[in-house]
């Protein structure tokens, strides 16, 4: 079931999230929810806190379209254990923040360690873009989104257009 995505700014994405006891059938429904809330979107990542559940799991897939099969990956309580010096820029977005990017600088691999559905401890290192988006949603577990990588007046600039979008949306409903 896709579940609604709240937009920037809202406490809820400010807030650092709390580790995952047990992987349950609910945390389950909920990964499954997340996967497919974020194809829909589309997206390729997401977490917790951006549908209102403030624990610490994310989903992503960053196989894009016609590059191959798809690689949905759920993780609970993942964890970068190692980065590399090196670091790469992309363009980043996010779905809290539709429709606004911005450069950000982070490292070109890290190595994460998660518990996966079934409850067993994954490790496995990354690169290129899987690298940016597990660290850019392991932020969100931590109440940081990709603006708060920004100079402020730019970081101002993204959240009043944010706050006008959500004026918007409010009074079509
Ligand atoms: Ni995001």
């Amino acid at each position: 079931m896709k579940r609604p995505i709240l937009i920037h700014p809202d406490p809820r994405l400010k807030k650092v999230c709390v580790p995952v006891p047990d992987v349950s059938d609910e945390l389950r429904v909920l990964a499954d929810d997340m996967l497919e809330t974020m194809y829909a979107a589309p997206g390729i990542g997401l977490a917790a806190p951006q549908v209102g559940i403030l624990q610490r799991v994310i989903a992503m897939d960053c196989v894009k379209e016609g590059e191959g099969d798809a690689r949905p990956l759920v993780m609970f309580n993942p964890e970068v254990v190692a980065s590399s010096e090196e670091t790469n820029v992309y363009e980043e977005g996010c779905l809290s923040i539709p429709e606004q990017y911005a450069e950000v600088t982070r490292p070109k691999e890290v190595q994460v360690k998660w518990i996966d559905r079934d409850g067993h401890e994954q490790s496995e290192t990354f690169d290129g873009l899987w690298a940016t988006c597990v660290q850019h949603e392991i932020d969100h577990l931590n109440g940081k989104l990709f603006i708060d990588y920004l100079k402020p007046l730019k970081r101002q600039m993204i959240t009043r257009k944010m706050q006008k979008l959500k004026r918007e949306r409010a009074r079509e409903q």
